[in-house]
């Protein structure tokens, strides 16, 4: 077990109350790096403070592009002086955090570039898996680097790119956008072939800075090479439905719960949690209130109903795969829960599979581990327990709310870590028990 200071979570009769949660960290991540490439300033309304959209701002500075952050009573909006014309090469390494999206999105950004940059993380990003960005980008020219098992720190040398055809080995929007990111500076089209359908926030945010992005019905993603990105737009950040995800079970799971969260992003690529948490038997509504930028953004009400036995197909998983830990948690309240397919959650910020199995088994769960997934049967209270979060935000949040359902308190080392995605998330809950 890590030594860290623990958070303790204690027992909640019901969760209730009306709230925003943290700006989304996929939309952040991307307005920030598009508006590094454009032609003037952009204003980012809501940029998320989490630690992963800090540390892409902290390696778009180390390269040379002006960043502005203002605090608001909210938040931070932030200002991003784009460099078209290119970056300045950095002095050290891009320090990319523990944010498996800043690296591999960065490596496209810096593939086109005439000097060499090396991409490091902290100890779970530094035991992530990089090949997959590397094999795309060596394709269309550049040279890469990476240590063991291509794992960082990935030293990308830039070159004059030409535009490629790219089949993901697995569906990923992280190896879309990398791929993408180094078309908008390649010669040619640039072409991602999705095995399947995954959040669609680069293709979304690409059209709102003007580039040209082709759609096909099979999957196909294009964008041409020199595509100029429009300078001086203002952009919003919608509240993040992967943050939304703990707060709903929690109000799904716990009797006489109630919460409404207004301005959530509705991207359709981001929804499937709500139809998993409706056959789960919560009481979920979703209304849509408006349009930000080509993103659908609206209100969510998530109420307790009955418990019952879901199955997540594998087909399900590109698009909920950041909200798993969440539902396993959720299936600790009663009901059950089965997910195969998934063994891309052993690659994440932690293997979400043994640890979500390992954690939730600690406080008393019923819980079987597969290679490719996990089965929660809530057919009994859990206890409580000490778990850690092993360096994963979402674990350490999925813990904290199954531990809302237990009989005794939890006690969660490394809880902090929920801070990469969810600044005083611990804070909300806590505001949130009835
Ligand atoms: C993200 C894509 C997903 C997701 C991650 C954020 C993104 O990763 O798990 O939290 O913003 O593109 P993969 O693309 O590796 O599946």
């Amino acid at each position: 077990m890590t030594v860290s200071r623990a958070t303790l979570v204690r027992p909640a009769r019901a969760v209730r109350g009306a709230l925003r949660v943290p700006p989304d960290k996929s939309i952040s991540h991307r307005y920030a790096l598009f508006a590094a490439l454009a032609d003037g300033p952009t204003t980012i309304t809501a940029y998320s403070t989490g630690a992963d959209c800090q540390s892409t701002l902290g390696v778009l500075e180390a390269l040379g592009v002006s960043v502005t952050r203002t605090a608001t009573a909210t938040g931070q909006d932030v200002r991003v002086v784009g460099r078209p014309a290119g970056f300045a090469p950095p002095a050290g390494p891009l320090d990319c955090g523990n944010s498996g999206t800043t690296m591999r999105l960065v490596s496209g950004l810096v593939a086109s570039q005439p000097f060499s940059s090396v991409l490091i993380g902290d100890a779970s990003l530094s035991a992530r898996p990089m090949r997959r960005v590397m094999t795309p980008l060596a394709a269309m020219g550049a040279q890469l680097t990476a240590g063991d098992g291509g794992r960082p720190p990935l030293h990308v040398t830039g070159a004059p790119l030409h535009g490629i055809t790219h089949t993901p080995e697995v569906p990923s929007a992280q190896i879309k956008s990398a791929v993408l990111l180094a078309g908008l500076r390649a010669s040619g089209t640039t072409t991602v072939r999705e095995p399947a359908p995954t959040r669609d926030h680069t293709e979304r945010g690409l059209t709102a800075f003007g580039v040209a992005v082709t759609r096909t019905a099979d999957g196909d993603i294009s964008v041409e090479g020199g595509a100029r990105l429009t300078g001086g737009l203002s952009l919003a950040v919608p509240g993040d439905p992967s943050a939304t995800a703990f707060l709903a079970v929690a109000a799904a799971g716990l009797p006489g719960s109630q919460i409404d969260i207004e301005d959530v992003g509705l991207n359709p690529t981001r929804v499937a949690l709500f139809d998993v948490l409706r056959r789960a038997g919560a009481d979920v509504s979703t209304d849509l209130t408006g349009d930000w930028h080509g993103e659908p953004v609206g209100r969510v009400r998530i109420a307790t109903g009955e418990r019952l036995d879901v199955v997540v197909a594998p087909a399900e998983v590109p698009l909920l795969i950041d909200e798993l830990p969440a539902l396993a948690a959720l299936a600790t309240f009663g009901g059950s829960i089965v997910v195969t397919g998934a063994a891309e959650l052993r690659v994440k910020e932690s293997d979400r599979i043994s640890a979500l199995v390992a954690g939730l088994r600690a406080m008393g769960a019923d819980v079987d581990e597969f290679p490719d997934g996990f089965a929660v049967r809530g057919s009994r209270r859990l206890t409580g327990g000490v778990v850690d979060a092993r360096h994963d935000h979402r674990l350490a949040m999925s813990f904290a709310v199954a531990a809302l359902g237990a009989t005794h308190p939890t006690e969660i080392h490394g809880a902090e870590v929920a801070a990469v995605s969810f600044p005083g998330f611990f804070a909300v809950l806590d505001g949130l028990r009835a």
